[in-house]
């Protein structure tokens, strides 16, 4: 089968980009994304480029080269779905909020929605591509949705998980480690697979293209994040330790790394892991195994979860301490609120934990972000219902300055590995500050020596 025309529900981090990457590279080829959220189409759709709602290194040059010749944001699902022969499904999928498996299962109610609107409007065949994480075998779920309420027409139902990282979302697309398809293994299901093994050739290196059955490819999703994130709550537990011992966990994280059969990635010690998919995939994991009575799997993978929640409280906990035990009434200035740098994204960062729990504290907080507004941080925060919204914005004020956001500050706390954080005059940070002027690096980015040199008590996590 020749594609010619492919959509995408679901205009999000992954979507997005992906569908941005695969205009660029087959310009052959249709790609329209729908959304229901019409401000986020109308920003993708901004004339400037620089507008449009995600930011990822590199994103607006490629939309602006693609969009308008092959490359349509839209809010008509329904048409756009009519005449695509592949339909990638890119919606999210949150940790449920009620009902059973609420806090843990993966809330599959916007798939469902999707697959049923596929069915409704579909007057062809369809390969229908699950690009969002889902929890092993709900493929099959969708093939009974897609079979028993369309129109006759065949479906043939993929997975294709997105392995890219926010931030390097672009450079992932471009040069994926490997592109992972797993589909039926009849005859029409093979067919589908090569559909989309030739979408992805033009551009992608034919060994890098792994094709496997439906459950691999669904469960390799979440065995990658949990595999990921296990590795970031090891290192951190190994950082309370350093800190008690006198070791220093980047020269520890340093020497284990170098083994290649550890390797160096993944092993940089943080105030913790945020984003939308380890905490979510992970918890999903956990129900699946509950789900199937396996106690001790679920246990041993919900521990990960435990201890990144217990590295935030620890680095709270810290602050309070170092701060001669109260924060009373005491500015302290968050750098970053992006779950990682390079990203707008701040879904399950760590920043909103910590700050939750220094305004427990009545401290005032004092946030700069180069690329979250303040009202999203607000939103974040209103988000965790501890409070009113009223008394989130007493406790909380965004700067567009990092240098005003510092002013008068007792302590830093670095909470986002942002490059510019590096190039700042912290000669004049440190004059602007309450004395004694404490930094508290929840990403061990600074030089410590030249910080202590200016006058800053310094601490980073792990050392
Ligand atoms: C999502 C999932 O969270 C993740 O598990 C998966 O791997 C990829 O898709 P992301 O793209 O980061 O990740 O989510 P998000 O930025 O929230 O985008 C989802 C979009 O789908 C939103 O813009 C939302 O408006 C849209 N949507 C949701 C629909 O168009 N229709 C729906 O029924 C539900
Ligand atoms: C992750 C996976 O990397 C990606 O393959 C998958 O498709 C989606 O989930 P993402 O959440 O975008 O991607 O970011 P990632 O770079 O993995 O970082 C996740 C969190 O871990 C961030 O908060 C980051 O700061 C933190 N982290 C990462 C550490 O604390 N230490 C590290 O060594 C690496």
């Amino acid at each position: 089968m020749k594609i010619t025309k492919i959509c995408c529900i679901g205009a999000g981090y992954v979507g997005g980009p992906t569908m941005a990457v695969i205009a660029q590279k087959c310009p052959h080829i249709q790609v329209t994304v729908v959304d229901l959220n019409e401000e986020r189409i109308a920003a993708w759709n901004d004339e400037n480029v620089e507008n449009i709602p995600i930011y990822e290194p590199g994103l607006d040059k490629i939309v602006a080269e693609a969009r308008g010749r092959n490359l349509f944001f839209s809010t008509n699902v329904d048409q756009a779905i009519d005449e695509a022969q592949i339909i990638f499904i890119s919606v999210n999928t949150p940790t449920k909020t009620y009902g059973k498996g609420k806090g843990m299962a993966a809330d599959l109610k916007y798939i469902e929605l999707c697959a049923r609107q596929i069915a409704r409007v579909s007057k062809s065949d369809k390969i229908v591509v699950e690009k969002s994480t889902l929890p092993v075998r709900t493929a099959e779920a969708i093939k009974s949705i897609l079979d028993n309420t369309g129109n006759g027409v065949q479906f043939q139902i993929l997975s294709n998980p997105e392995f890219l990282a926010e931030g390097t979302a672009v450079t992932d697309l471009l040069n994926p480690d490997r592109i992972l398809i797993g589909g039926d293994s009849s005859e029409e299901g093979q067919k589908a697979i090569q559909a989309l093994v030739d979408v992805y050739s033009n551009w992608v290196a034919k060994d890098k293209i792994l094709t496997t059955n439906v459950w691999s490819s669904e469960l390799s999703k979440l065995t990658a994040n949990a595999f990921l994130a296990q590795r970031i709550s090891s290192i951190n537990a190994m950082s309370e330790l350093c800190e008690k011992t006198g070791a220093d966990v980047n020269e520890v994280a340093k020497a284990i790394g170098m083994d290649s059969r550890i390797g160096s990635k993944f092993l940089k010690s943080s105030v913790g892991f945020g984003g939308s998919c380890f905490q979510k995939d992970i918890l999903n994991l956990v129900y699946i195994a509950k789900s199937y009575g396996l106690n001790e799997v679920a246990d041993y993978w919900e521990q990960v979860i435990i201890m990144n929640d217990y590295q935030k409280r620890r680095f709270s906990n810290t602050i309070v301490k170092t701060l001669y035990n109260t924060v009373a009434d005491k500015k302290i200035a968050f750098l970053g609120w992006a779950f990682k740098k390079d990203t707008n994204d701040t879904r399950e960062s760590a920043a909103i934990y910590v700050a939750d729990d220094l305004i427990n504290e009545q401290a005032n907080i004092a946030v700069y972000d180069p690329k979250v507004s303040g009202k999203k941080v607000l939103a974040d925060l209103d988000y965790l219902e501890t409070r009113s919204s009223e008394k989130n914005k007493k406790g909380i004020v965004s700067f567009e300055d990092p240098y005003l956001a510092c002013k008068d500050a007792h302590a830093i706390a670095v909470l986002t590995e942002w490059d510019e954080f590096k190039g700042y005059d912290w000669k004049r940070i440190y004059e602007s500050m309450q004395k004694p002027a404490f930094i508290f690096d929840g990403r061990n980015i600074l030089n410590r020596s030249e910080m202590e040199s200016i006058g800053f008590i310094y601490q980073g996590i792990g050392s």
